[in-house]
């Protein structure tokens, strides 16, 4: 991965070079260095998806065990191992975390009061969650990053490809070439960049995040949508009993999303409903599925409502850096726009 170099069409249709976030120049180790990693072993690790050592680093040993198919007590060596050559297991200076910090490119969305809203624009290295009830614009938003990604960084863009997880049968095709049209680039390139999976239930979603992991060591990957993120977990770990198993498994799926995230400095959109609340007599009556887990796991969370006039008002929460706030922005045949 050391030497990536990538090319991406520009909007005349140019090839151009694209530099590779500098982040990935440091990992010159590969999981064949790691010790007791033989070929056999490490083409069962690749098979399982895991071909880089931070993927190996974060993982506990009972839950590698299992997706590579080796036993416990070679996995845990396996992942000691990573962590060492990952150079992950210490802390970071702070001049180290502000290098890194400098690798972050900002997307625009369409809408500068948006973008003002956060600080220039969606944040790569992190997952932002856009919640709100339904027909609030999330998967719009959703369709309008996408295109956006596609586009020069000097047009507030990230000159890279998406991937687009669709667990409810929404992505449009037709809509991204509107958006595309709309900012002049040409639509069948667009489509030609945006890579769509639909995800048929929660099992299926998360293995679609391997296939991420594989595809993008060829493809320059920027954006990662999973629109929605919970409405499978929610369809199908119902009652009490099953929220402690949901969470897990949300809480496993968020990491391994962060983790593709850091290693490609890419941006994580995720979209989420909100569920009606009717008992809550103060605050917000609505609230966002998945409680804490997606909350805490997400840098970014913006929470859309629908107001006049078709306009959309979307909040920001919980950010780390920047003041809770709000934008009023509109849904338009281009697009997200002020
Ligand atoms: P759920 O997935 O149902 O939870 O909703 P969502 O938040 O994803 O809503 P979505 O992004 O699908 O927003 C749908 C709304 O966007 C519609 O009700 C329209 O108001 C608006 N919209 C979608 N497409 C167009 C378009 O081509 N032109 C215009 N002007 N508005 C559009
Ligand atoms: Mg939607």
């Amino acid at each position: 991965m050391a030497s990536k170099k990538k090319t991406a069409t520009n909007m005349d249709g140019e090839e151009e070079d694209i530099p590779m976030a500098e982040i990935e120049e440091e990992e010159e180790a590969t999981i064949e260095d790691l010790p007791g990693v033989g070929p056999a072993t490490a083409e069962k690790l690749k098979e399982a998806g895991f071909d880089d050592l931070l993927a190996i680093a974060v993982m506990s040993p009972t839950e590698l065990a299992e997706q590579a198919e080796l036993g416990e007590a070679v996995s845990s060596k396996i992942i000691q191992g990573a962590k060492k050559l990952a150079n992950i297991g210490g802390f970071l200076s702070g001049s180290k975390l502000l290098d890194r910090r400098k690798q972050v490119q900002k997307l625009s969305s369409g809408s500068s009061a948006l973008d003002e809203l956060l600080g220039g624009g969606f944040e790569t290295q992190s997952i932002c969650e856009v919640f709100g009830e339904f027909g609030s614009g999330k998967t719009q938003i959703g369709h309008q990053l996408a295109v956006n990604t596609l586009m020069p960084l000097d047009q507030g863009g990230l000159a890279g490809e998406v991937f687009y997880i669709d667990t409810e049968d929404t992505f449009r095709p037709e809509r991204i070439a509107q958006m595309a049209e709309a900012v002049g680039m040409d639509p069948e390139d667009a489509l030609e960049r945006i890579h769509v999976a639909r995800a048929y239930n929660s099992a299926h979603q998360m293995l679609l995040v391997d296939e991420i992991k594989r595809m993008s060591k060829t493809i320059d990957v920027k954006l990662i949508i999973v629109d929605s993120l919970t409405s499978h977990f929610r369809a199908e770990y119902v009652g009490r009993g099953m929220l402690a198993p949901r969470q897990q498994k949300l809480n496993r799926h968020l990491k391994e999303l962060k983790q593709l995230s850091d290693v490609h400095n890419a941006l994580v959109l995720v979209t989420n409903q909100v569920m009606s609340n009717p008992g809550t007599m103060w605050g917000d009556p609505t609230k966002a599925i998945g409680g804490h887990i997606v909350g805490h796991a997400s840098t970014f969370r913006l929470y859309l409502r629908k107001s006049k006039g078709g306009r959309r008002v979307a909040r920001l929460i919980d950010s780390p850096n920047l003041p809770e706030g709000d934008a009023v922005i509109s849904v338009v045949s281009e697009g997200i726009r002020d």
